[in-house]
């Protein structure tokens, strides 16, 4: 193809679709992560951010012209150039591919965002004991504020990232008139330099990721439980493990894990089974002897015998304090610190001790933040 001045097809529609994937599957997951019962979602979206990086990168090699790192313009001159020129006005000369301030931006994206996604796939496996690799859950739970720092503050740095990229765009358009933001809409760019070519090849290889997003969004959220979200610690059949537990423990209230609270907490529960938040039990309500042994049987696994994130959690916001109640704890309080008292006043939930309307199945055994739900119609 031959060198032209003038309406210049730079970004194919894959090209197209993939930026704007990459772009919406970081916003929404951004998003997402401040909604309390998105989790799931979360999830999902981060694996496509992470597919549709991966194909990026990917892309950079084995891509058409204007998209392949060897025709990013990275020298610390040109960078300069671009902004003296751009700041002062002069440089009215489009670039058919990437200038150097986009090429920079695109190589920071990649790097923070596979940061992201890495640290979000291990944070998954470690903190939550989900997903491929909740395997490390039990080697490296005590990383897991690390992981949850570096995964948080590093996306509030791409979020910011993205603003400024979002400004540079608006900045071409409506000042430099450049139609920047156009072009990746119709793929145009007025600029000097060859059409893009695609090869067949190209195009099965860039569809191929955009329907392995779309596709594992599906299977995420369509499956309660896949490989990919599958927690590592299954269901508890507490009257399997421990009927006297399971028989005199949900009369009143369905069970309450034994993980969730530490040792000397679960003792003063025992020696306070006489006012029991309120309820009398007595040897006659549970015998001493059935006393000890459900005791024996919670403090072999206990907070302190536990690896999850409610465990240790709670265990470490505690500090000396040993309540009867896990709502007494920190770590209970700052995660419920934006549900509204009336919620947990209402006739569905009753009692902030009620977990079980909100988290689902953890009379089994489980806790899992993709099976929290907030009743709507108290919300
Ligand atoms: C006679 C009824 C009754 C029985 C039997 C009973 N509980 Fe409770 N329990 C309560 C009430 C009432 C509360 C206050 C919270 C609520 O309303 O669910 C409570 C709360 C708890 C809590 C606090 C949960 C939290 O962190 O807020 C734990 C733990 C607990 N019970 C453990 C046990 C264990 C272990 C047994 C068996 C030995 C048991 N309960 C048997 C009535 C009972
Ligand atoms: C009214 C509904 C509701 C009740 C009742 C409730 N929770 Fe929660 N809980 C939530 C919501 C919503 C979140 C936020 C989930 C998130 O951040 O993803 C949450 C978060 C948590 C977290 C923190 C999860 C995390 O990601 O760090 C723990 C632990 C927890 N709840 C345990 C409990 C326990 C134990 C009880 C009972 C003593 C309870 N909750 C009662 C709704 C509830």
């Amino acid at each position: 193809m031959n060198k032209k001045i003038g309406k210049v097809f730079v970004w194919p529609l894959c090209t197209r679709i993939i930026h704007w994937i990459i772009a919406t599957s970081f916003i929404l997951s951004f998003i997402t992560s401040f909604c309390d019962d998105k989790f799931k979602l979360h999830i999902a979206l981060g694996f496509i951010f992470g597919i549709v990086l991966t194909f990026r990168i990917i892309w950079g090699f084995v891509g058409p012209s204007y998209a392949t790192f060897d025709t990013f313009k990275l020298k610390f001159k040109e960078l300069k150039y671009y902004f003296v020129e751009k700041m002062e006005d002069r440089w009215r000369k489009i670039h058919a591919g990437h200038n150097a301030a986009s090429s920079w931006f695109t190589i920071i994206v990649l790097f923070l965002g596979y940061i992201i996604v890495m640290s979000g796939m291990l944070l998954y496996g470690i903190q939550e004991a989900s997903g491929v690799f909740a395997w490390l859950n039990e080697y490296y739970y005590r990383h897991s504020y690390m992981l949850l720092a570096l995964h948080k503050y590093i996306s509030y740095i791409l979020f910011f990232w993205a603003i400024i990229h979002v400004l540079g765009v608006l900045v071409e358009q409506f000042y430099h008139k450049t139609d920047m933001v156009l072009a990746m809409i119709t793929g145009y760019k007025n600029c000097e330099g060859k059409d893009t070519k695609m090869s067949q090849t190209r195009n099965i290889f860039a569809y191929s990721a955009i329907f392995l997003s779309v596709g594992v969004l599906y299977f995420v959220l369509s499956h309660e439980e896949s490989f990919l979200t599958k927690n590592k610690f299954g269901t508890i059949d507490f009257q399997k493990e421990n009927v006297l537990f399971y028989d005199k423990c949900s009369k009143c209230h369905k069970i309450y894990p034994p993980f969730m609270l530490p040792n000397d907490s679960w003792m003063k529960i025992f020696d306070g089974l006489e006012n029991h938040f309120g309820e009398k039990i007595t040897e006659n309500n549970i015998s001493n002897i059935d006393q000890d042994s459900i005791k024996t049987y919670i403090l072999a696994n206990s907070a302190e015998n536990s690896t999850r994130k409610i465990s240790f959690k709670t265990l470490d916001s505690l500090g000396d304090m040993r309540p009867l109640s896990i709502t007494k704890s920190p770590y209970w309080r700052e995660a419920h610190k934006n549900i509204d008292n009336t919620v947990f006043k209402s006739s569905i939930v009753k009692d902030k001790s009620n977990c079980f309307v909100c988290h689902q199945h953890f009379e089994d055994g489980i806790f899992d933040n993709t099976l929290v739900r907030i009743p709507r119609d108290v919300k």
